[in-house]
């Protein structure tokens, strides 16, 4: 074990840093509001499949590769496969997370503003708002959303610059179990509305005749961007591991976690929709616009306003982290500079950047790049191009460069775990040939 780079403290410390990844914007903004424009229950079914058949052996993957070559994204190919051209495929993930990054920070920052909002209990005072209205105006401001994106940014970075066991680690063990508890109470004060069975049905009641190759594209997009995948931060995270961590296991947690905040989430959310009758396919828009207007009108409403939108930012925060340390890590390692220096340099790239995604709603809306404004740009690019391409190359490296022993010994830890033959034999079939064959057909559509 390298034991002069930092690393996580103990396992309670990596699964909680891991899944603090995992759950984020994806559980808490995009699953809701995908599973209600993708049939409810038969998108659940559809995604589940995705993440424990497909996405977990990715994330095998991209574990066994940090913990096995003990550094950065890029510096891992160099590692394992030397005088090779594999570690573009590191760099792929650099430039995932960045462009990640760039408007992911912006959308923490309305989080921000809507937590302020719900701190002066705005949307339950007035009794007239139009809360699409308070939205984009707020989203097309110059200043306001841009300022907040610009805090956002420097609690994420404040974080990253305490290092691995004492910034990202301590924070994400007092913050994930807050977070479980804080979305646990808004789901049972959504759960105990009148008319909330309506909402339970469509989330837990599969209508087959919703999926087409439409949802199959959603769920696989999803269950990428929700496990954190592609783009290096579960390779980053497992370069800290310990030698002596089960990896299987560490990644079944995480994934299970992940999955299990999604669902809490969406009871969270849809039963409220349905009380309120509300359409449960009101897209993006679902956590800003209609969340707000049913806080105004739901008894409690405040409280859980509040609660909500803390809980949507200290999610963000703990996704945001494992993203700039990918960066962070590489820049560090790779050009041997001090990780002060590194969190900087990264901190303003996505400074500049976050503040076009942001000005982007507004009065850059008529910049354009390929057609999309910045924002969309970089939403277009890192869900759509760098993560699964990059996601592909992980799994085509593990299983046709790396090779099945060298697999097989990083997950058994040198023989010292027992897993049954046939379960790692399966592992090595989908690395090799399902994952890529499925990534890569989903990609072409
Ligand atoms: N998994 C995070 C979420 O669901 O919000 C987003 C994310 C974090 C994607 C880290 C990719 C990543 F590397």
């Amino acid at each position: 074990m390298n034991t002069s780079r930092d690393n996580f403290g103990s396992r309670f410390g990596v699964l909680v840093a891991l899944t603090g990844s995992a759950v984020g914007l994806g559980n808490l903004w995009r699953f809701p509001y995908l599973m209600g424009e993708n049939g409810g229950a038969a998108f659940i079914i559809i995604y589940l499949i995705f993440v424990f058949v497909l996405c977990l052996p990715i994330m095998y993957s991209e574990f066994v590769l940090g913990r096995r070559s003990q550094t950065n994204v890029f510096g891992a190919f160099k590692v394992l496969a030397p005088g090779s051209k594999w570690s573009i495929v590191g760099l792929f993930g650099v430039l995932a997370s960045i462009s990640i990054l760039a408007f992911y920070c912006v959308v923490g920052g309305w989080s921000i503003e809507y937590l302020v909002k719900a701190l002066c209990f705005d949307f339950t005072r007035q009794g007239t708002v139009n809360y699409e209205t308070m939205f984009s105006d707020f989203v097309s401001s110059p200043v306001k959303p841009v300022v907040y994106h610009v805090i956002f940014l420097v609690m994420t970075a404040a974080i990253c610059l305490g290092g691995v066991k004492k910034g990202i680690e301590k924070f994400a063990k007092i913050m994930m179990p807050l977070l479980f508890v804080m979305v646990i109470i808004i789901a049972i004060r959504s759960l105990t509305l009148e008319g909330a069975s309506a909402g339970i049905s469509y989330m837990f009641k599969p209508d087959f005749s919703k999926i087409n190759s439409g949802t199959l594209l959603a769920a696989l997009g999803q269950a990428f961007f929700s496990l954190s995948l592609g783009c290096g931060t579960i390779m980053t995270y497992g370069s800290y591991v310990s030698k002596d961590e089960n990896i299987m296991k560490c990644s079944v947690i995480t994934s299970f976690s992940d999955t299990l905040f999604a669902i809490i989430a969406g009871c969270a959310i849809m039963p409220a929709v349905f009380a309120f009758g509300i359409s449960p396919s009101e897209g993006p828009g679902l956590v800003f616009i209609t969340l707000p207007r049913i806080f105004a009108q739901l008894p409690l409403g405040g409280i859980i306003a509040i609660l909500f939108f803390l809980t949507l930012l200290l999610a963000a925060v703990t996704s945001s982290i494992s993203l700039l340390e990918v960066v962070v890590t590489y820049l560090l390692e790779e050009f041997k500079i001090k990780r002060k220096t590194a969190v900087f340099l990264t901190f303003f790239l996505i400074l500049i950047l976050g503040t076009l995604c942001s000005l982007s709603q507004g009065v850059l809306s008529d910049i354009k790049l390929f057609g999309m404004t910045f924002f969309d740009f970089f939403d277009y690019v890192s869900s759509n191009i760098l993560m699964p391409v990059g996601g592909l190359l992980i799994v085509l490296f593990v299983g046709w460069r790396l090779g099945k022993a060298n697999l097989f010994d990083e997950l058994t830890n040198s023989g010292k775990l027992k897993v049954p033959q046939w379960l790692l034999e399966i592992t090595f079939f989908i690395i090799r040939f399902l994952a890529p064959v499925t990534i890569a057909v989903i990609m072409i559509f």
